[in-house]
């Protein structure tokens, strides 16, 4: 036999003192195994996974999504395995059923819906639409969205704390959870910051609006026209029209009044065209909320 060589002989002493490291750490991975199979059974994965399958953190100003802890290891297919199934034949994969969950959770982290309206009941008694029908109206818009038809864009008018900002973000939250959409909301004046400060050194564009949002589902567009009404932002407010995705539902909140010219009107804050074209994509769905200030009213 020859004998093994100086450089061989230290390669193995190496390796020996190496060991007792790598025996921990494959006791550590047997361990975190274990706690897999320890799991109780969590139970068939249901077809249309919900909000109640979620835990919702809302500590931050946009809500955020995890498992629920009864998922956080699988469904019954797969918790043994840490979420995979072990292939026949093949390499383990994750499992396509929790893969559901995993999307709404994604769906749920990209929406940025605001936190502050999160578990709070919006209460359709205390809604004060103008005009006969269109609660009717609304509802039906709703459900359009919802069952994924091929609805107009809305809009919510009216003056401020009348309630238009809470319900865009109920119907948002259920079209998410329970329709399973696609849900974006963009808050336009920060929407607008956020543009300008994305400019650095490149030349400016005439309309970036569309740059980061989605090219389909609902798309709400809170306190729309209220920035400064210079002509860049006048040229994006058209833009957010002009240019959305066909795929897109357009929702909006705004302050302004159509019906006024001069200041506060939506003409002078958004430029002529840009509030004809809501009039445009808006026209059958413009809701109009009155009634009391609900911030003041306690
Ligand atoms: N119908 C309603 N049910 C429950 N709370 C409401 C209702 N309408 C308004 N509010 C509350 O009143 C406040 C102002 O509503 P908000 O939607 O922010 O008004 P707007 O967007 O019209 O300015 C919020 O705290 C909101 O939760
Ligand atoms: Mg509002
Ligand atoms: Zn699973």
């Amino acid at each position: 036999m020859q004998p093994l060589s100086a450089g061989t002989q230290s390669l193995i002493e190496k390796l020996e003192a190496m060991r007792p490291e790598a025996r921990k750490r494959d006791r550590e991975r047997r361990k975190g195994l274990g706690d897999w199979a320890k799991q109780t059974n969590p139970g068939e994965a249901p077809k249309i996974w919900t909000a109640q399958d979620l835990m919702v953190d809302t500590s931050a100003a946009t809500i955020k999504a995890q498992k629920a802890q009864k998922w956080m290891y699988g469904c019954v297919d797969c918790y043994q395995s840490g979420g995979w199934i072990s292939g026949v034949g093949r390499d383990a994969y994750p499992c396509p059923k929790c893969d559901g969950l995993n999307g709404l959770i994604d769906r749920v982290n990209r929406s940025r819906l605001p936190s502050k309206f999160y578990g709070k009941k919006y209460d359709r008694n205390r809604q004060n639409l103008a005009g006969e029908g269109s609660a009717d109206l609304l509802t039906d818009w709703g459900r359009g969205v919802f069952g994924r038809e091929d609805v107009s864009g809305a809009a919510f008018v009216g003056a401020p704390g009348r309630g238009k900002s809470h319900l865009a973000y109920t119907i948002g939250q259920w079209v998410l959870f329970q329709g399973g959409r696609r849900v974006r909301w963009v808050n336009w004046p920060k929407h607008l910051e956020g543009i300008k400060a994305s400019y650095g050194d490149r030349r400016t564009r005439s309309a970036e609006c569309w740059d980061g949002l989605p090219t389909k589902g609902l798309v709400i567009v809170d306190d729309f026209g209220a920035a400064q009404a210079t002509e860049w932002a006048k040229t994006q407010s058209w833009a957010l029209f002009e240019e959305c995705p066909q795929a897109v539902t357009l929702l909006i909140t705004t302050n302004l009044n159509p019906s006024e010219s001069g200041a506060g009107g939506m003409a002078d804050a958004l430029g002529e065209r840009a509030a004809s074209r809501l009039f445009g994509v808006c026209g059958s769905a413009i809701f109009v909320f009155g009634g009391e200030d609900k911030r003041r009213a306690i």
